[in-house]
């Protein structure tokens, strides 16, 4: 088991075999967490970048069976922050040492292209020191070329999984991973930072499809890649369905240090929800990013995708200040900048 750590820390890439291997393994995992961490320190040193987290709209028009805030669930609340209060959101996270601001949100009709790109346009021009994350699910590629020429940095938008028959399992007809994929290419066609991803432990998964998943992040080279354990939510198909393990979770977090040394890797409120630390494990495995919540907290309670998240009840203020405790507890150090990737400069062509 050594020599596969060892294989993959070097060469970044294993055979099938072998990755389920090490996914499978009976073992202690503290050598595979620890040749990450010398992976995550090469590249990234201690350094956790922080990314301001704000849940704009939890209404949303797909019905993934995973989901709190599908549109089948109709005992939510729903809520939709107005401009005023996202830039207010902006303005108090600035102000807390935030370069990076993440809008996330449903799927929300109301939310349109126009109205996104004067966010973004007007939140980049009050802080030209800072990146704008959208993570507002699939849209055609015009739309995105919009975000991106308002000025929109990154886009988060996870592929949820990479195998076929398992995307069916956790979605509605009309939804498709083609075109989730078709989404994901444009996006990083078109210049932004991208960012993929998956759950852990979703119903049905296993080490098949988590070697899908592996694979067809290789092909897409993103950015950043999110992935926490599923956790079910009780108003939705998958209520009584088990959740992610920790194990599992940081387990595929080192591997993907591995196998991309310059990600950009959330230690995500998911995994903090199923355990009391579970993003200082996360950080200790790999991860080399955090994301405090900004969100108002008069609405956070109803950006709920699964039971029991983390942080509901806590101002900015001080879930920012928890997060820097945690941080350092775990050996690492809060860095207040943008936190763009460090892609390896690429050899330049010599002139023939
Ligand atoms: N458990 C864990 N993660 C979830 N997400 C959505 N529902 C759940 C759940 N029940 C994740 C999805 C989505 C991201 C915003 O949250 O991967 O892309
Ligand atoms: Fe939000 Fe601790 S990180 S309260």
């Amino acid at each position: 088991m050594k020599e596969l750590i060892e294989q993959l820390k070097l060469e970044h890439d294993l055979c099938d075999d072998a990755l389920t291997a090490i996914i499978e393994r009976d073992e202690q995992d503290e050598p595979l967490f620890s040749a990450a961490d010398e992976v995550r320190r090469a590249n990234y040193s201690t350094d956790v970048y922080l990314r301001g987290l704000i849940e704009f709209t939890n209404v949303c028009k797909n019905n993934c069976y995973y989901c709190g805030i599908r549109c089948g669930n109709k005992k939510e609340a729903r809520y939709r922050l107005t401009p005023e209060e996202i830039l207010e959101s902006c303005e108090s996270g600035y102000n807390m040492g935030f370069r990076t601001f993440v809008l996330q949100g449903g799927e929300d009709p109301r939310c349109t292209d126009d109205l996104i790109c004067t966010l973004v346009d007007t939140i980049k021009t009050r802080y030209p020191d800072c990146a704008v994350t959208l993570s507002i699910g699939e849209k055609p590629r015009s739309s995105y070329q919009a975000y991106f020429d308002a000025g929109a940095d990154r886009y988060l938008l996870r592929h949820e999984t990479a195998s076929e028959a398992h995307y069916r399992k956790l979605h509605p007809p009309e939804l498709s991973l083609k075109n989730r994929k078709r989404c994901l290419y444009d996006l990083k066609d078109i210049g932004f930072q991208v960012g993929a991803g998956f759950m852990v432990g979703s119903p049905g998964q296993t080490t098949r499809e988590l070697i899908a998943d592996l694979r067809f992040l290789q092909q897409l080279q993103p950015d950043m890649i999110g992935i926490g354990p599923f956790i079910p939510h009780h108003d939705t198909p998958f209520a009584h369905e088990k959740a992610g393990t920790l194990k599992l979770t940081l387990r595929m977090l080192s591997i993907l240090r591995l196998m991309f040394p310059y990600v950009l890797l959330p230690a995500t409120t998911a995994l903090g929800t199923i355990s009391p630390i579970g993003r200082e494990l996360g950080l200790k495995a790999g991860a080399n990013v955090m994301m405090p919540n900004l969100t108002p907290r008069r609405v956070r309670q109803y950006y709920d995708l699964y039971d029991n998240k983390i942080c509901m009840d806590e101002e900015a203020a001080k879930c920012r200040a928890c997060q820097e405790g945690r941080v350092r507890a775990a050996g690492y150090r809060i860095v207040c900048d943008r936190g763009d990737v460090r892609r390896p400069v690429k050899p330049e062509k010599r002139e023939q």
